[in-house]
């Protein structure tokens, strides 16, 4: 059997799911939050040490100023009244993507992930303001600054994803198969997972079920 030691979600339907039964995108994304919630505690009990979720991408800036709002204040909240137990339960909270948030959101990024940056459990890594291909320009140019050579160790050494092992197995949920400028180079050899239910409808049977099938995929990397 596979052993699974990161998964990778990119947290997709949460717009649709809300105006489908509440008439508002933003209750979707609400809901959503109790997923995300629900998902860590399983990753635990799978005892998977990496988890990458996917909540805001450089693209996201498009949407209307009142659902990034929401959605950023939903963050604050969760920081504030969540961290202290997560930092209790040994879990260590990494950002990838740039802090160009509010004063307050940065300060309280930065807060949780120095108070829980020794925390050995499970390791959660947000992507927020996160896009795959500005990470990528932007390594190129630090080896190029550095006059280093171009090799794959260095590139990935020089990503924000660097002492962090690539993804086994990435899930997106909505119903959409792309990739949407997420963990491009990290992904190269991850077992790919869409799932049709809206994230909001995602459940804990519903990510056993992809799991149980992860870990009996045979996975050749190139061979044979
Ligand atoms: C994609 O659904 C989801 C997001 C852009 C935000 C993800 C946020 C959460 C799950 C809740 C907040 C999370 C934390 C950690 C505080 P969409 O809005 O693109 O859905 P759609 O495709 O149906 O429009």
């Amino acid at each position: 059997m596979n052993p699974l030691n990161h998964v990778a979600i990119i947290m997709d339907g949460n717009g649709r799911w809300g105006l489908k039964y509440k008439n508002s995108r933003n209750a979707g994304h609400k809901v959503g939050l109790n997923t995300v919630e629900k998902i860590i505690k399983e990753t635990i009990k799978n005892r998977i040490n990496f988890l990458t979720l996917f909540a805001f991408s450089t693209e996201n800036w498009k949407r209307p100023k009142k659902e990034i709002n929401y959605l950023f204040g939903l963050l604050e909240n969760f920081l504030i009244n969540r961290i202290e137990d997560l930092h209790k339960q040994n879990i260590k909270l990494k950002i990838l993507g740039s802090k160009k948030f509010s004063p307050k959101l940065n300060k309280l990024l930065r807060n949780s992930e120095r108070k829980t940056l020794n925390n050995t459990k499970l390791q959660i890594n947000l992507a927020l303001n996160y896009g795959s291909k500005s990470e990528l320009i932007d390594a190129f140019k630090r080896i190029k600054k550095n006059k280093s050579t171009i090799t794959e160790k260095n590139l990935s050494r020089n990503l924000q994803t660097k002492n962090i092992p690539d993804p086994d197995l990435l899930i997106r949920t909505g119903n959409t198969k792309r990739l949407s400028n997420f963990l491009l180079w990290q992904l190269a050899y991850s077992e790919i997972f869409f799932e049709k239910k809206l994230w909001p409808a995602f459940n804990v049977k519903d990510y056993n079920r992809i799991i149980k099938e992860y870990k009996l995929i045979k996975r050749n990397f190139g061979r044979i």
